[in-house]
């Protein structure tokens, strides 16, 4: 079919079925705007290799302003033979300025321009991601500032374990995000880098000039090896893996905010905005929100699996397997971009119980403390925390609470023990304990919370 960019080898019709097969313009249309960016910048380096006249150059610059304005106003017309982006918007630039838009692809395939538009097209998403990342953060961040004092249980193996600050919980999820944006932001120097000038395998034959290009469509540096710059996608892998990195993080979050707003918890209460009702059951109020966060890592990493699967054993350069990137990409970007969003609102929306959170800590929680007193004495920590565990087990025999041993009892277990031990049964102490960097005392915390803002500036 001789209408087909590449038609004319060919002799029969393309298999209706097949031709569908084929296409990636009912997802890569997305990409509109740096295709024509990208094809923008290539005819100003045609023009300078003396392979379009000053002239073409400037009509073929106004067919794809039109073209621009086409898309951004909805009314652009994809037709039925539009196999992919770049084809559409060279069969409308043919249409609209005739004989010179052929010359727009000298020395390209689509093979630079695809993963052209492609890295164009992340850098502006990473970006996004960045403002989405840093305003959850920052949400995160300031209730942390604001909740310094509510103290809390910290669990680990879900099990009781030491009183914590709830500013505590929140900084241990904004400080996994902030990892995140800083990976991010690694990813996107390797994005950064210009493919187009590499043509189909090896490179251009003419006098592109690729620093032109590079320029112009603001890249960092141009790519080494055209062969490896149009047959790898490894910036895409990166990009699927942070996404699935930085989900896991939200799905933790996110299950651990579940958990407080259970009623048995009853830490948290999820704002009626992010919550759903049952159609059978007139009292539920289900975290929705918090269950759809959590899911969301699961698609994810499906998609970053399924991704490297196509990867897998492909040979070297370009070969059709690679269309596979783009709707991974999108995706991921869709999902995180509102996975971020949502969050934010549930965490700028949640309400704390702060009576609930404190009634919850019980004195067992302070039985690490209770080994931290006789080592203050000259205890060997190892020594200390049997005699602390026996304390515990003499406590749970009596079916009493740990400070409620007196004195006396203690002293039965340990001679060490002397009325002063009654200062290891306050909640706040305990927490005022941990001031070394990281820890949960007040001053630590706020030491956190000060050096997220500064991070938070910084970006
Ligand atoms: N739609 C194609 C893709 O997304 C563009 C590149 C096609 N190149 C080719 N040699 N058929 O990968």
């Amino acid at each position: 079919e001789g209408s087909k960019l590449w038609g004319g080898r060919f002799v029969g019709d393309t298999d209706p079925v097949m031709e569908k097969f084929n296409a990636s313009i009912a997802y890569d249309q997305r990409m509109w705007d740096a295709d024509i960016r990208g094809s923008k910048a290539y005819v100003k380096a045609l023009e300078k290799a003396k392979l379009v006249t000053a002239d073409e150059m400037n009509q073929i610059l106004q067919g794809l302003d039109q073209i621009s304005d086409e898309w951004s106003k909805g009314v652009f017309v994809v037709k039925p033979g539009d196999e992919d982006i770049h084809t559409a918007n060279e069969r409308r630039l043919k249409e609209l300025i005739d004989a010179p838009a052929g010359k727009l692809h000298t020395g390209r395939s689509r093979n630079d321009q695809v993963v052209t538009d492609m890295r164009l097209w992340l850098r502006d998403a990473i970006s996004t991601l960045t403002n989405n990342s840093l305003q959850l953060i920052s949400t995160m961040v300031e209730r942390a500032a604001a909740e310094i004092d509510v103290l809390c249980p910290g669990y680990t193996h879900m099990q009781r374990a030491q009183p914590i600050r709830w500013s505590h919980w929140i900084l241990s999820h904004a400080v996994a995000l902030s990892r995140d944006v800083d990976q991010l932001q690694e990813i996107k120097k390797r994005v950064n880098v210009l493919p187009l000038g590499s043509g189909a395998i090896a490179g251009t034959p003419f006098d592109i000039d690729r620093e032109l290009l590079r320029k112009e469509l603001g890249f960092d540096d141009i790519s080494l090896n055209s062969m490896d710059a149009t047959g790898q996608r490894d910036f895409v892998v990166e990009f699927l893996f942070w996404a699935s990195l930085c989900l896991t993080h939200l799905s933790k979050m996110a299950e651990d905010l579940m958990l407080y707003s259970t009623k048995e918890f009853s830490f948290v209460t999820l704002s009626d905005a992010y919550s759903t009702g049952s159609s059978l059951m007139p009292q539920k109020k289900n975290a929705d929100s918090l269950e759809l966060i959590r899911s969301k890592a699961g698609r994810v990493f499906g998609r970053c699996a399924g991704f490297m699967m196509t990867l897998k054993g492909l040979p070297s350069s370009y070969n059709k397997d690679l269309q596979e990137d783009k709707e991974a990409m999108f995706d991921c970007y869709d999902t995180v971009h509102a996975v971020l969003q949502v969050t934010t609102g549930v965490m700028s929306t949640l309400k704390i119980n702060q009576s609930v959170m404190e009634a919850a800590l019980s004195p067992d929680m302070l039985a690490t403390d209770l080994a931290y007193y006789l080592v203050r004495k000259g205890v060997p920590f190892r020594e200390a925390h049997g005699i602390s565990g026996k304390a515990v087990f003499t406590a749970e025999s009596r079916n009493i609470a740990l400070n409620q041993l007196t004195v006396e009892d203690l002293s039965a277990v340990n001679p060490q023990f002397e009325s002063d031990v009654s200062s290891v049964w306050d909640y706040r102490s305990s927490v005022e304990q941990y001031t070394a960097p990281g820890g949960t005392a007040k001053s630590s915390v706020a030491a956190q919370v000060e050096h997220m803002r500064t991070w938070l500036k910084k970006l």
